[in-house]
């Protein structure tokens, strides 16, 4: 099963300068609880961005060229239906964790999306979450939470249709 985890602004932005916009220690706890033990897809800059392995976790990398992933503790992919093959079964959760190209890719192929709806705008944001259509998943609210004076609730959609 493929979940999508990611934190997004009221205009859907997730990133900025190929990093997060928004510092909420909170919601890299949860982003930790949720993800802990299962495989997560990311794209080569999100991968950058983190600039490390994330522990505990079997980290699968999307790129280009994949002699440009040196780290031993990383499996780098070039193909992402040979990906989808090799790493993804039914009866496993896995997760996508960005950015932009990799939610847009996995949009359409997944069951659940973990949102950290975020209650602010960053006009400066230059990567989004694609749009979906709120008819389509139900929506179950977690957790309110408040970082650093930004509000923002954890939320599972389970896709309905
Ligand atoms: N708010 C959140 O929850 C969240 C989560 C994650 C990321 N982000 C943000 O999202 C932004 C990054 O998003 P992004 O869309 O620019 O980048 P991305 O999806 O992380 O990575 C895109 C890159 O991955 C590689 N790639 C993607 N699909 C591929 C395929 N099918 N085959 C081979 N390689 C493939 C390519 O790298 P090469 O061409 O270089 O090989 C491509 O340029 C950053 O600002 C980051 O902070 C936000």
């Amino acid at each position: 099963m493929i979940s999508l985890i990611a934190a997004v602004g009221e205009n859907l932005e997730i990133g900025k300068d190929n990093h997060l916009i928004w510092h909420l220690p909170n919601d890299l706890k949860f982003f930790y609880k949720t993800t802990i033990n299962h495989k997560v897809i990311m794209g080569y800059n999100t991968y950058l961005s983190i600039g490390h392995a994330l522990s505990n976790r079997t980290n699968i990398v999307m790129v280009d060229d994949k002699k440009k992933v040196t780290a031993q503790d990383v499996i780098a992919y070039d193909n992402i239906e040979e990906m989808i093959a090799k790493e993804i079964k039914n009866d496993e959760e896995v997760f996508v964790i960005g950015g932009a190209s990799m939610y847009k890719y996995f949009y359409p192929l997944a069951n659940r999306m973990y949102l950290t709806l975020v209650k602010a705008s960053d006009k400066d944001a230059d990567t989004f979450f694609p749009e979906y259509r709120k008819d389509s998943w139900h929506k179950k609210i977690l957790q309110e939470n408040i970082d650093n004076n930004i509000a923002y609730t954890f939320t599972l959609f389970e896709r309905e249709k």
